[in-house]
């Protein structure tokens, strides 16, 4: 089961995981775009199906789940993919903005995973790998909302690792810097812009995604320069936020100047 499936790198892992022999469960709000994710994924996987469904309502998380299984049997996997971003000052973002991120990025998560896993529990298998990124691992400036999401998502899944673990049932989180999908097309041009060394590609995060199906780690960090940076936030947490407090502070709005996006200089 890929929620998020519909775009970016719910789509590019739909289409992978059919061709390794996978029957998928995709979900998303745009039916139309469903609709091509489905027609590609059952060229390998013709039992396959996609589902319309909004993660950030439990009622239809119930229903999409209760379905999956009546038709399947069971989830194998879940991979908790959908999200959303955004990258504004957090005092210029209204409140409603975060409630929605929190309710997609990290409840969605949350309800999918309460409707799962009884049957995984009961079948003693199962893998819950939770889409994260370097935001869950590094607070970066304009993106407070965002990150408070993804931190939310990685604690969460490191308790889930040691309640589920015992059972039979594996959690891995995946950590990528930006990804080029459709995922930044309202906020690309705002600052401070991704660096070129922290990007990865759609097809890299999924790759990341089988491996960890296989190796079962709990966690990945994609590409090497963001896994060392946030290593070394961990190890010396001083020196790593004296240096981001340099690279950030052109973007920070000033009450008297609350124009500001920064000009990076
Ligand atoms: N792209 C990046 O720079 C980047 C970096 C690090 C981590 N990530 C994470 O990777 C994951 C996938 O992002 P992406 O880059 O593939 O972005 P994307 O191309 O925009 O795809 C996002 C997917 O999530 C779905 N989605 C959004 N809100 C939903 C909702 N309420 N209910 C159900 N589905 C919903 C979208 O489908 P519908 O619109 O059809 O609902 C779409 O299929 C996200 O969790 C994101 O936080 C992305």
């Amino acid at each position: 089961m890929i929620t998020g499936a519909s775009s970016g790198i719910g789509k590019r892992l739909a289409i992978d995981l059919a061709a390794r022999g996978a029957i998928v469960a995709g979900c998303g709000r745009s039916i139309a775009r469903l609709k091509e994710t489905l027609k590609e994924v059952r060229r390998t996987s013709p039992s396959s199906t996609m589902i319309g469904c909004d993660v950030s309502d439990a009622e239809q998380v119930q229903g999409m789940v209760a379905k999956i299984i009546a038709d399947f049997g069971k989830v194998d996997v879940l991979i908790n993919n959908a999200g959303i971003g955004m990258r504004k000052p957090f005092i210029e973002t209204d409140l409603r903005t975060i409630e929605n991120i929190i309710r997609i990025n990290y409840l969605g998560a949350v309800y999918c995973t309460h409707e799962v896993l009884p049957s995984m529990i009961a079948r003693g298998a199962g893998h819950i790998v939770n889409l994260s990124s370097g935001a869950g691992l590094i607070g970066t400036v304009n993106m407070a909302a965002y990150c408070g999401s993804k931190f939310a998502l990685n604690g969460w899944s490191e308790s889930l690792y040691h309640e589920l673990k015992p059972l039979g049932i594996n959690v891995s989180i995946i950590c990528p810097g930006p990804v080029e999908t459709e995922f930044a097309r309202d906020f690309r041009d705002s600052k401070p812009k991704a660096p070129p060394n922290l990007t990865v590609s759609a097809d890299t995060v999924a790759n990341a995604v089988t491996k960890v199906l296989e190796n079962k780690r709990f966690e990945i960090v994609l590409p090497r320069w963001l896994a060392f940076m946030s290593s070394l936030r961990r190890h010396l947490p001083n020196l790593f936020r004296a240096l981001a407090q340099r690279r950030f502070r052109n973007y920070v709005v000033l009450p008297a100047k609350s124009s500001g996006d920064g000009d990076g200089k």
